[in-house]
């Protein structure tokens, strides 16, 4: 049977959660793929706390960079986060021909174009399937499933540190920075929390979604972004007597000749299933011309949903490998030469 080599970047709660369920269901997978998923490396600097997994000797190492040289590496898993030393070891691990898998949604959409290119020069795989809503396939949704759809707009939940503060506040009158601080400790939040309540999290997520729905370049900047840190409890408790649910929303709508991109609280009437979405659940809605509506739902965040897409998009390319088909998924779902700069309606 293949043996595939796998190194993971990053041991912190989303790598934790890939390397246990490469370890717990790894004769579960070998059933399913038919090739041997080999944790060869596991990477961080910190290599002293215990994560509560037993790693076979000499797997864990301090050396990211040794990983993404090392020959017999098949799959690197970048779990590091950041725009910084994540981008350069991915961009290492493209050059050197080697398959990619990230949940990283700030790299994607502040380097994304990059990376699509350097992925397709290199004839590799590229998978970001946990870099929008966790466990949700959100990616695979928009760039296969309904690859034969016009999309006429996305409406989503997603992030799960808001929509849990939000939720915390709403049914359980906890304050916000208790609300926030339970998010942290539960690993939905980011290592910078104001990435989550600023809104910009979502915004990186909308950015990937907007690119693959319209075809558009990954345009972050242009996209109107207002997070959760100004509402008050007391604007919840009265939008709950009015019949609301306050939520924070993506939301990115074809409108012919552009774009709309936003992000920001809005009050949902609890007749529309997204107000029923709680805590770290996220959910997308999407209207699209054959399939009239979709909607998808999920843990948006946490060690082990986000943990699952990942493993997801490792199972994908260890087939591709098996075929010698690698390097046909496309990373973003439009030709390069029909990729176009769509405006971004402005937005008051
Ligand atoms: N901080 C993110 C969230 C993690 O709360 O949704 C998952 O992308």
């Amino acid at each position: 049977m293949r043996q595939v080599n796998v190194g993971v970047l990053g041991f912190g709660t989303v790598g934790t959660g890939v390397v246990r369920i490469l370890l717990e269901n790894n004769h579960l997978l070998k059933a399913r793929v038919g090739a041997e998923l080999n944790l060869k490396y596991v990477a961080d600097i910190d290599t002293e706390t215990d994560r509560g997994i037993r790693l076979a000797p000499g797997v864990l190492v301090n050396d990211a960079f040794k990983v993404v040289t090392d020959p017999d590496i098949d799959i690197v898993v970048e779990m590091i986060g950041g725009e910084g030393i994540a981008k350069e070891l991915i961009l290492k691990a493209i050059e050197g021909g080697k398959q990619v898998v990230t949940a990283n949604k700030a790299l994607i959409a502040g380097h994304g174009n990059t990376i699509a290119r350097a992925a397709a020069e290199n004839g590799v795989d590229f998978g970001y399937e946990a870099s929008v809503g966790g466990c949700m396939p959100i990616i695979k949704s928009v760039r296969e499933s309904l690859v034969g759809n016009r999309i006429h707009s996305m409406v989503g939940i997603l992030n799960g540190t808001c929509n849990y503060i939000l939720t915390r506040i709403a049914e359980s009158g906890s304050t916000f920075a208790e609300a926030l601080a339970e998010a942290q400790a539960e690993g939905f939040a980011e290592a910078d929390p104001t990435l989550d309540v600023e809104g910009f999290d979502t915004a990186h997520k909308l950015a990937i979604l907007n690119a693959l729905a319209y075809g558009m370049e990954i345009n972050l900047h242009d996209i109107y972004v207002e997070g959760i840190s100004g509402i008050d409890p007391v604007d919840i408790a009265y939008a709950g007597e009015f019949g609301y649910k306050v939520k924070l929303l993506a939301i990115g709508k074809d409108n012919g000749d552009s774009v709309e991109a936003r992000v920001h609280p809005t009050m949902i009437p609890f007749a529309d299933p997204l107000s029923s979405v709680s805590g770290s659940l996220n959910a997308v809605s999407i209207s699209a011309d054959a399939v009239d509506r979709m909607m998808l739902y999920g843990r948006g965040a946490g060690m082990m949903p986000t943990g699952s897409a990942v493993v997801s998009d490792i199972v994908d390319i260890t087939r591709n490998l098996l075929t010698g088909s690698v390097g046909r998924i496309p990373v973003l779902s439009y030709q390069p030469e029909a990729i176009h700069k769509i405006p971004i309606l402005p937005v008051d």
